[in-house]
């Protein structure tokens, strides 16, 4: 049995941070929250106990470990945005690389030997694949993705080293929202497509931009694997078990996404469909850092931790996220 261990979930009061301490609570784990508070925010940490730090407060970060006996770290915080990484690089290999390595220091100091980590598919970057699986060569085309990958190079090489079991999550677009509306996403500014579109449904933007539209896709606009956030959060509460299983120290990237893609324009057009509202949509040029198409084979994760999207057709995501933002803003 690995319910009712104590689990810390770093970067816990964000986007997937949140749904991800429900689903570990309705799994039986006891959740301790530890947050800055910098994007996540308060009230999406429900009643959990919460302690306030920076990830790169590894004294605090020890002591918060050893006093609540934590048995495994599932780490979120991290700057997210690709766009963002091309233009202020540094912010991101000081957030995600430098100061996880904080964590790993607290970590190893504390005796705890278990870790669910954040990664992404910006690790792929361009590929010539219809699918991606784990073992492509990695080649991010953003420096997020780049900050990703060498943590999961330093968690490899911990493996040997210090004895460090860890999976690192590989996610494709996170969308969606607690189907009961009890959190969502709620990013400040906003840079996401699906938060965009149901902005501009809402009359809160007056148009939306579609960033390229000549793509080498079907319709020219790019293509993503969209999963929505409770799936995603499922995959934590089982990556958990799984590390915490494990006999042996190791290592294992496993993608999360549900295998099918779906381009700009037809994410465009679901959201005018669901919402019954018309808005502006100008086509722009490309952003910066922008791979053409990232679509998931999760064939390591259904086997290795049994688990399947299942709230994420395209419909079912963005008639969440929809009810979500409309709660919130009635
Ligand atoms: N897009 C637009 N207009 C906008 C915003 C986005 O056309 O105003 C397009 C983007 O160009 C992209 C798609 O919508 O083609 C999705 O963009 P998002 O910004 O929503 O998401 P990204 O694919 O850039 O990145 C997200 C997360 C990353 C994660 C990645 C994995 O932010 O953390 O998914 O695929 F790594």
């Amino acid at each position: 049995m690995t319910t009712g261990k104590n689990i810390l979930v770093v970067g816990g009061a964000g986007f997937i941070g949140s749904h991800t301490t429900l689903a570990l609570s309705e799994a039986g784990y006891n959740v301790t929250v530890y947050d800055n508070f910098s994007t996540g925010h308060r009230d999406a940490c429900f009643d959990l106990d919460v302690v306030e730090g920076d990830l790169s407060d590894q004294p605090k970060l020890t002591a918060v470990l050893k006093d609540k006996d934590i048995a495994c770290v599932v780490h979120f915080a991290a700057l997210i945005e690709a766009g963002q990484s091309v233009i202020d690089p540094y912010a991101f290999y000081e957030n995600n690389v430098a100061a996880t390595l904080a964590l790993l220091q607290a970590m190893r100091a504390a005796d705890v030997g278990h870790l669910v980590f954040s990664s992404t598919a910006a690790v792929y970057g361009n590929q010539d694949v219809d699918m991606l699986s784990e073992d492509l060569p990695k080649q991010p085309v953003n420096p997020y993705g780049h900050s990703k990958l060498m943590v999961e190079t330093v968690l490899q090489t911990a493996v040997d080293a210090y004895g460090l079991t860890s999976v690192a999550l590989r996610y494709f677009n996170a969308s969606g929202a607690d189907a009961k509306g009890r959190t969502g996403e709620r990013h400040d500014p906003e840079t996401h497509l699906i938060p965009l579109l149901i902005q501009a449904a809402l009359g809160q933007r007056d148009h939306f931009k579609i960033f390229g539209t000549d793509y080498d896709t079907p319709d020219g606009s790019c293509i993503r694997d969209y999963i929505h956030v409770s799936d995603l959060a499922a995959g934590h509460v089982a990556a958990v078990g799984y590390v915490l299983r494990r006999t042996q120290p190791s290592f294992e990237g496993m993608n999360l996404g549900t295998g099918t893609g779906h381009s700009v324009r037809e994410v465009v057009d679901t959201v005018k469909r669901v919402s019954e509202r018309d808005f502006r949509v100008d086509e722009c040029p490309r952003r910066a850092g922008d791979p053409a198409k990232l679509v998931a084979d999760s064939t390591r994760a259904q086997q290795a931790l049994g688990w399947h999207a299942q709230h994420s057709d395209l419909d079912t995501i963005v008639r969440d996220a929809w009810h979500f933002f409309r709660t919130r803003n009635r």
